[in-house]
């Protein structure tokens, strides 16, 4: 292996608050750098970043966590989900859920999404007044995405509380440096999530609804070899994790991305055209998952380096999205982008399978954002959550005037 200097400290909170200057300074030593700290390859650009994602060399292979008694539901939850999964499984997976988030299907749900950010922006605004810093964090962008996909599951409005705190708890087993507390909370949150959806599973086989965890069931009873109940149960977790992590962050991040660029959020409010082109726009500026990892099933040269047979390398989503190579200017802000090949959703056989919906939710709040006030401004500085891997805000306080 050929080592490099370590080119950066994912917990460093100066990194943290702004990684992008490292990504640009990493990208000018090489394409792809060994991580001493980390133990594994980081792939800085473009071009090697989005190979790592579609190389089949490079595989998602699941190892249990140590020891095996003390991460009995995490790893339960992780070896059978279809984002861990290689072919063939992961095919057979992603047959089975991937109609249900099939563009076509997704579109039906834009007017029911874009009432429900309505109501959200109208309670925001009317709480804020165009004087007081209301949070737009806890008040849309993270209720929107948790109801959109609970309600598409079909979990009870009553239990949608417990679920974002449940999945806050197990993603931070993805960062680097943890303690040993936010392992145990993590294992903690996946047994209790694990119970809930075997008991709501076991409600929707007695009696049978119209969402996707009744439809699940029924696939599960009528051909069992097409999903065991573990997956049965995994799916449910996967897709109401990622269904909101991940979305939460674009509206935070994106939205302050704007608020710190007054031309780009004038320029979207006297044309609206721009919204999809600007939802991308914000997606690729401040990606809110920044790392993936891989595994080399077998000696694999990228980058000018080989990564040896069982070696890991991660793609750096947010780096690649920097890329000069690839964009134009990319640290300015373009809502009006059009050559924009991101690769916040992935890309390869992984591909984020609930795309089509994030872009109707996000279009949705942002929409609802710029329709229902006349003004928005950053109420204070807001938090960032310390974690690199899933990058956030714990807070983003804006003042909002009616329109
Ligand atoms: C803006 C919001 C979102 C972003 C940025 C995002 C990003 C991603 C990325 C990067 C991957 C690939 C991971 C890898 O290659 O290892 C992925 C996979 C996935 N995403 Fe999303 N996602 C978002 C929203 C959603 C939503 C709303 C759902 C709900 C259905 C969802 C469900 C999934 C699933 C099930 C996978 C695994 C696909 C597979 O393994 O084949 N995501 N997402």
């Amino acid at each position: 292996m050929t080592a490099s200097a370590p080119p950066l400290d994912l917990t460093d909170p100066a990194v943290v608050a702004d990684p992008y200057a490292a990504f640009a300074a990493a990208r000018t030593v090489a394409p792809v750098q060994w991580h001493e700290g980390l133990g594994l390859w980081l792939a800085f650009t473009h071009a090697e970043a989005n190979a790592v994602l579609r190389d089949r060399r490079l595989g998602r292979i699941w190892r249990d966590k140590e020891p095996a008694e003390r991460f009995g539901s995490f790893n339960l939850i992780h070896r059978n989900a279809i984002l861990e999964m290689e072919p063939p499984d992961h095919t057979r997976l992603r047959r089975l859920i991937s109609t249900a988030f099939a563009r076509g299907h997704v579109e039906r749900l834009r007017p029911w999404v874009e009432d429900l950010a309505g109501r959200l922006v109208d309670g925001l605004v009317e709480r804020s007044g165009g004087t007081e810093p209301v949070d737009v964090l806890s008040g849309m962008a993270e209720q929107l995405p948790v109801d959109v996909i609970a309600e598409l599951l079909g979990v009870p409005a009553t239990d949608r509380p417990l679920l974002r705190p449940w999945s806050n708890a197990i993603v931070k087993m993805y960062e680097y440096g943890r303690t040993a507390a936010v392992e145990d909370a993590a294992e903690r949150a996946a047994a209790e999530f694990v119970a809930y959806l075997r008991e709501l599973a076991a409600d929707r086989r007695r009696s049978p609804g119209e969402d996707l965890l009744s439809h699940l069931v029924a696939v599960r009873d009528a051909e069992g070899d097409r999903l065991t109940e573990d997956e049965l149960v995994t799916t449910c977790i996967l897709l109401l994790n990622a269904g909101h992590e991940a979305t939460v962050n674009v509206s935070g991040n994106g939205l302050l991305a704007l608020l710190q660029h007054p031309d780009q959020l004038r320029r979207l409010r006297e044309d609206r055209t721009l919204l999809p082109t600007a939802i991308e726009e914000l997606m690729r500026f401040d990606s809110p998952l920044q790392l993936f990892e891989r595994t080399a099933t077998e000696d694999v040269g990228i980058g000018g380096i080989t990564a040896p047979a069982g070696s890991k390398i991660a793609a750096l989503l947010g780096s690649a999205n920097h890329d000069p190579a690839v964009f134009a200017s990319p640290e300015t802000l373009d809502v009006g982008r059009t050559d924009n090949p991101h690769i916040s959703f992935g890309a390869g056989i992984h591909f984020c399978i609930g795309a089509p919906l994030a872009r109707v939710e996000l279009q949705a709040s942002f929409g609802a954002l710029l329709e229902r006030t006349s003004s928005l401004e950053l109420g204070a500085e807001p938090h960032r959550r310390p974690e690199f891997v899933i990058r956030g805000l714990a807070d983003l306080p804006v003042v909002l005037t009616p329109a």
